[in-house]
């Protein structure tokens, strides 16, 4: 969602924050703005589209502001057009703001505010923050960081906020509640940025702004206060990412990348935390909770989308290994249905990014009802990572592509190496069986790369299926979840409409779909339902359904029944997840892509939901 860009120091502004919002892209947007403080002026340049519209704007202009903040918009209250586009000025045109998140009471606001004759040009809550930001200053006679801290005081909802001040062109102001914001700390410069991707280019050194606090910079200082005016400590932090991380390293799409990563991201996602010569797991994260988390009467996961997938099949990893109670909950639903908490209750977030609103929110609650709350996430420093009790971090590395792939295979994996090192700790797997899955982890990457092999075919086969308006993806036990995310991949980068099922609801309904121009995606691996898969393979065969099946290597079964079948390795069965999905993740990807999709910022879409 929104992305928040600024700089404050001895560079040109323009072009830094320019290049970031480009970094920031992949987290969908529809229209970006600057706003520059040169020669004292403070101008504001936006326009609804890409980054690279705006860019057009300010090709002609000599521009040689030091200070300076950029925002990508992707639009919650007002449509996408230039006038609503962030930064937005205050009314005398001498402060201007960029903003994520939404001001709940930004209506009562504003009447207050329309009241003493105030106007406005655009229908965002971000323009009457920041002209009920410049009021407060007025009528207290205060400097603007003290209105802002005024002001916030007041706000009822989220917000990362930062605010450039024409009297003060050496400054910055930013503030967190809920959106998140880093702050990059360079030498006399400062950056700041909604996540590090625009930062580590030019430094390591960073702070994760709290919530409630406020960051000033003035005359090469940082001071951070919160909204009690009680100064804070900087922590400053040294983040790893690297460069090359984050672009695209040849390959047409950040997708396509992620999902040849898998191999690499996998084995990060074990490294240090698996060995098969002393059959062990290590979480270092959750080593003071595991005892507990074996005990636990019930685990609820709560997550949003493909981690709400990645939950279902920690389902039946801890239902199947520990033998623990699971529910899987929509964040969404879980925050506001009065869930009941009972004490030995763990409820695990499980976010790519850590900043997903509802499973905040969720966690927020479970928390103050007294759960132990656990996280499952990739962004280090995330909101989420910082709520938690404790956390296993994937390490999947950064994931630019909005349709996740790389972060769901390493969601999985955390959530394996839970599952056993708590049946192990619980007794209700034995020391061979330890050792077994151990192994069997251990062997995944390479069974990955293995499958990634077929690609080309996997492109032929999606050729054929370019022009389907319709698709079904089934599957039953730990690979029904994997139908679901086969569904969600393909829907939402190719705009093609998909259901996921279990194969068994299949009679209960959908079967009245199945007529010669349904195609049919069978996950279909040998394991234990495995002949009942076939079954419904009849079924739908009889009713002249197009069925792509991935199946077991060397079925020669399946193979002689269906259009098309892609194989893949055998693995253990509640491993399987971790290699039936990549046929599913390369097919939408090759269909997306023959149809002309915008694959790694499809319509729509934010890969990053800050609002709920
Ligand atoms: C689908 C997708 C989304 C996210 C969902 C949760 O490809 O990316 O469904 O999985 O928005 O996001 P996180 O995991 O960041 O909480």
């Amino acid at each position: 969602m929104c992305g928040i860009v600024a700089y404050v120091g001895h560079r040109e502004a323009a072009p830094l924050i320019i290049k970031g919002l480009k970094r920031l892209e992949y987290r969908g947007y529809d229209s970006a703005g600057i706003a520059l403080l040169d020669e004292n002026q403070l101008n504001i340049y936006k326009k609804k589209g890409k980054v690279a519209e705006l860019e057009n704007i300010l090709k002609d202009k000599k521009l040689h502001a030091k200070t300076g903040i950029g925002h990508t918009r992707w639009a919650t209250h007002g449509e996408p057009n230039d006038v609503n586009a962030h930064p937005h000025y205050s009314h005398s045109e001498t402060l201007a703001i960029i903003h994520n998140g939404i001001i709940e009471n930004y209506a009562a606001i504003k009447q207050v505010l329309i009241n003493k004759g105030y106007t406005f040009e655009s229908a965002t809550d971000t323009e009457v923050l920041i002209k009920f930001i410049e009021d407060i200053k007025k009528h207290n006679a205060c400097s603007t960081e003290e209105a802002v801290r005024l002001a916030l005081n007041e706000v009822v909802g989220a917000y990362a906020i930062v605010i450039i001040d024409e009297e003060n062109p050496d400054q910055l102001i930013a503030a967190r509640k809920g959106s998140p914001l880093v702050i990059g700390i360079g030498e006399n410069e400062y950056f700041f940025a909604s996540d590090a991707t625009p930062i580590i280019e030019y430094t390591k050194e960073v702070v994760y702004l709290d919530d409630f606090e406020i960051a000033v910079v003035k005359n090469g200082k940082l001071n951070i206060r919160n909204l009690q005016n009680q100064e804070k400590d900087a922590f400053i932090e040294t983040i790893e990412l690297e460069l090359e991380a984050i672009e695209k390293g040849g390959y047409e799409h950040f997708m396509l990348k992620e999902i040849f990563e898998q191999p690499r991201s996998i084995a990060d996602c074990l490294r240090g935390r698996i060995s098969s010569e002393n059959a062990h797991i290590q979480l270092g994260g959750i080593s003071n909770h595991l005892e507990k988390l074996s005990k636990a009467k019930r685990i609820v996961f709560v997550a949003c989308g493909t981690s709400w997938h990645a939950g279902l099949v920690g389902e039946y990893l801890f239902e199947e290994l520990a033998r623990i109670n699971v529910e899987v909950e929509y964040a969404s639903e879980f925050r506001y249905r009065n869930p009941i908490i009972k004490e030995g209750d763990f409820v695990i977030a499980i976010s790519q990014s850590g900043e997903t609103a509802d499973t905040l929110a969720a966690l927020e609650l479970a928390k103050s009802r007294g759960a132990t709350i656990l996280g499952i996430c990739n962004v280090v420093g995330s909101s989420i990572a910082r709520l938690t009790d404790a956390g296993v971090y994937t390490h999947a590395g950064p994931e630019i592509g909005v349709a996740s792939t790389k972060a769901f295979t390493a969601q999985v994996t955390v959530l394996a190496l839970m599952a056993i090192a708590t049946a192990h700790s619980k007794g209700t797997i034995n020391e061979d069986e330890y050792r077994r899955l151990i192994i069997e982890l251990e062997s995944i990457p390479d069974k990955v790369a293995d499958i990634l092999t077929q690609a080309e075919e996997i492109k032929d086969i999606s050729k054929l299926f370019t022009f389907a308006s319709n698709f079904i993806f089934l599957g039953r036990g730990v690979n029904f979840p994997v139908a679901l995310e086969g569904a969600l991949k393909l829907k939402e980068i190719s705009y093609i409409h998909a259901e996921g099922y279990p194969a068994a609801e299949m009679k209960h309904g959908p079967i009245a779909l199945i007529d010669e121009d349904m195609p049919v995606v069978f996950i279909a691996t040998k394991d234990s339902s495995y002949e009942k898969v076939v079954s419904n393979i009849q079924e739908v065969k009889a009713r002249k359904g197009r069925v792509i099946a991935v199946v077991s290597k060397g079925d020669k079964d399946i193979k002689g029944m269906v259009d098309f079948a892609i194989e893949v390795p055998m693995a253990h069965e509640m491993l399987q997840p971790l290699l039936t999905v990549i046929p599913l993740q390369l097919l939408s990807y090759y269909i997306a892509v023959l149809r002309g999709r915008n694959v790694d910022q499809p319509r729509n879409l934010a890969k990053s939901v800050t609002v709920e």
